[in-house]
């Protein structure tokens, strides 16, 4: 059974990428199973003369042990300024240190949601870009923008209502379990 880590690229408690992200498990099809990755909440920036002196932070290794451990990763993720957020860039220069890379071949799926109408559309070409540095095998189609995403949440639980996305991302997990069965090299 494919096995997926999911990374949340926001840090904050009532984050409504976390929200999508927490949606997951329960739309994807039989025999995928999320989960999610362990945080990198607690990576120091990156200086390579951390890494040059006391090696790696204990916290960047557990999570590329567990990039690796799985047959492929999503990405729940804000857009800021057009871009990757920092915190996920900072996990990301962190993570394409180390030796035996674990984002090489690894199946990718990106998604975003923003109270904006375009739902971070832009971030996921800036993180596709740095996936193709890292080597990463991310899917092309579908894609899961989730715009005006307030609305798209019960305002007091948090849990994804909107059916349209709901389908969306349905079939994003069903595509995604496929390519991963095409092109996985670990399932
Ligand atoms: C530093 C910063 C930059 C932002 N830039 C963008 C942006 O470029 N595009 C966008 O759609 N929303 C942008 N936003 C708004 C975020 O989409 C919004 O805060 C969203 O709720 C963040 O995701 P989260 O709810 O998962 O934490 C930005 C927010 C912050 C804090």
């Amino acid at each position: 059974m494919p096995n997926i880590i999911s990374i949340c690229g926001s840090l904050r408690k009532g984050s409504f990428n976390r929200m999508v992200m927490t949606a997951l498990p329960k739309l994807a099809p039989a025999g995928l199973s999320i989960k999610e990755a362990p945080s990198f909440a607690d990576f120091p920036l990156y200086n390579a003369d951390i890494q040059n002196s006391t090696g790696f932070p204990a916290a960047v290794n557990v999570l590329a042990e567990a990039i690796r451990a799985a047959d492929g990763v999503i990405f729940c993720t804000p857009e800021y300024n057009f871009s990757i957020p920092g915190g996920l860039k900072n996990a990301l220069d962190w993570i394409s240190r180390l030796p035996q890379q674990p984002f090489i071949g690894k199946p990718i799926a990106i998604q975003s949601a923003s109270p904006g109408p375009l739902g971070g559309a832009r971030i996921q070409y800036e993180l596709r870009k740095s996936l193709v540095f890292l080597d990463a095998l991310t899917m092309n189609k579908p894609e899961i923008f989730v715009g005006n995403c307030v609305a798209k949440f019960d305002e007091k639980t948090g849990e994804l209502e909107d059916d349209a996305t709901i389908n969306l991302i349905r079939q994003q997990l069903e595509a995604f379990s496929s390519f991963i069965e095409r092109h996985g090299t670990k399932a």
